[in-house]
């Protein structure tokens, strides 16, 4: 259906080709640090076929610290920041000022493409700043759906509305591919690339890797197995999560060489329920967020994953690991389905009774543990930078 793309849209594109301009012009916005993490490989990959693109790179400050960890891993220095990040901010704050803070920045750079990743407010905030400037979008990882507008809240919409503004959509796996053409997603926008969180993983994890923090650092490997927790979601604040603390104080409780490492998030909300319930527990770590290298080699010495977080189901099977979701959907049933995830939802005795088994029962952790990993291959990037620049005249889609 061309005619859903912009006269100016095209217009920029066909000038690019009849000008015989050399260059694709490539904005990338992102906010949180799961997002920096996913788009990092992606400006790796442009930023070193410097001959084909101009890469401009703007954060949002959705998040502070934890974006800054990753910016600093990976050697990125934005050309913008929006710093927009307030505590107990809402949706409509980030929505809003993403908006504002974008709005000169297009203006100003004029880029032939804006590349967004996944499904924050970041994202969906910057795909509508783009197409009020009938500039194209490039959406990584499209595709993930729940089907249940409030679950996750307000990921799942956040993604649906971006995908309607979307001219590359870049799928991680073919279940996201089929979602898209099921919504009437011409195949020839729908590229399949697998995910970048592989690629970004690949060059964090070392066999020999030294941990930085200190109570990390301290930790047994060998005589103790640790279980990595981590929930921040929003449909989790408050009694559901209280419900996953009540697990985890079963479970050491029930295990004496078990030890739970949970890194909290910065949201206050989840740091006090986490203070109150676990805080004095033995053998209950609460860290800070680590450094995104530090958090990859923790994840890959742990036994397994309890969490509520989409990117973790994505990384464990890459390094072997099983993973109970604390939800009760995901849009990443590929994990499911390979059976190297498994849903277990908020309520105490589920989490307990599939943990306990992941514990005791040595076929079924090494049933999980061993399953194929369906998300990628660690080129999702380059693959990405590839099609956009094949893709430079848009009449080929
Ligand atoms: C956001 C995304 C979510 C993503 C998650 C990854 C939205 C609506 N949510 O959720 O999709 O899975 O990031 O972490 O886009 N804070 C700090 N410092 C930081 C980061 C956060 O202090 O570096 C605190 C602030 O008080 C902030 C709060 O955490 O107000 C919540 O951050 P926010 O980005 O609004 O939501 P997340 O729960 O992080």
């Amino acid at each position: 259906m061309e005619e859903n793309f912009a006269p100016d849209v095209w217009g920029r594109f066909f000038w690019m080709e009849g000008m015989g301009r050399s260059m694709v012009k490539v904005l990338t916005v992102f906010g949180t640090r799961p997002e920096a993490i996913k788009m990092a490989p992606v400006i790796r990959a442009l930023q070193s076929a410097r001959s084909r693109f101009d890469v401009k790179v703007v954060v949002t400050g959705q998040h502070r610290e934890m974006l800054d960890q990753v910016l600093d891993f990976f050697d990125i220095i934005p050309d913008h920041d929006l710093s927009i990040m307030r505590h107990g901010q809402t949706l409509t704050d980030i929505t809003c000022g993403v908006l504002k803070g974008l709005e000169p920045i297009l203006r100003s750079e004029s880029p032939d493409v804006v590349l967004v990743h996944g499904d924050t407010t970041t994202t969906f905030a910057a795909s509508l700043a783009a197409f009020y400037q009938q500039i194209a979008v490039g959406h990584v990882e499209a595709g993930l759906r729940s089907y249940d507008m409030y679950n996750p809240f307000p990921e799942e919409m956040n993604r649906r509305l971006t995908s309607s503004m979307t001219t590359f959509h870049f799928a991680p796996t073919h279940p996201a591919m089929a979602n898209l053409a099921k919504e009437g997603v011409p195949e020839s926008r729908i590229f399949l690339t697998g995910n970048t969180v592989i690629d970004a993983l690949l060059e964090a994890v070392k066999g020999d890797y030294v941990f930085f923090n200190p109570v990390l650092k301290e930790l047994d490997f060998v005589n103790e197995r640790v279980i990595l927790l981590t929930t921040h979601r929003r449909e989790n604040w408050g009694l559901p999560m209280e419900r996953i603390f009540q697990a985890v104080s079963q479970l050491v409780e029930d295990f004496p060489d078990v030890r739970v490492v949970f890194p909290v998030h910065k949201n206050p909300k989840i740091r006090e329920l986490a203070r109150s319930v676990l805080g004095k527990l033995p053998r209950v770590n609460l860290i800070e967020p680590p450094a995104y290298e530090e958090f990859a080699n923790l994840m890959a010495k742990s036994h397994f994953l309890l969490t509520d977080s989409g990117g973790l189901q994505e990384e464990a099977p890459s390094l072997g690991k099983p993973v109970l979701v604390l939800r009760d959907t995901t849009e990443r049933p590929e994990g499911v389905e390979a059976g190297t995830a498994l849903l277990v939802g908020t309520d105490t005795q589920r989490i307990v009774d599939e943990a306990t088994k992941l514990l005791t029962d040595g076929k079924a952790y090494a049933k999980m543990a061993d399953s194929p990993n369906p998300y990628g291959d660690g080129q999702a990037a380059p693959r990405i930078a590839e099609i956009l620049w094949e893709k430079r005249a848009l009449k080929d889609l």
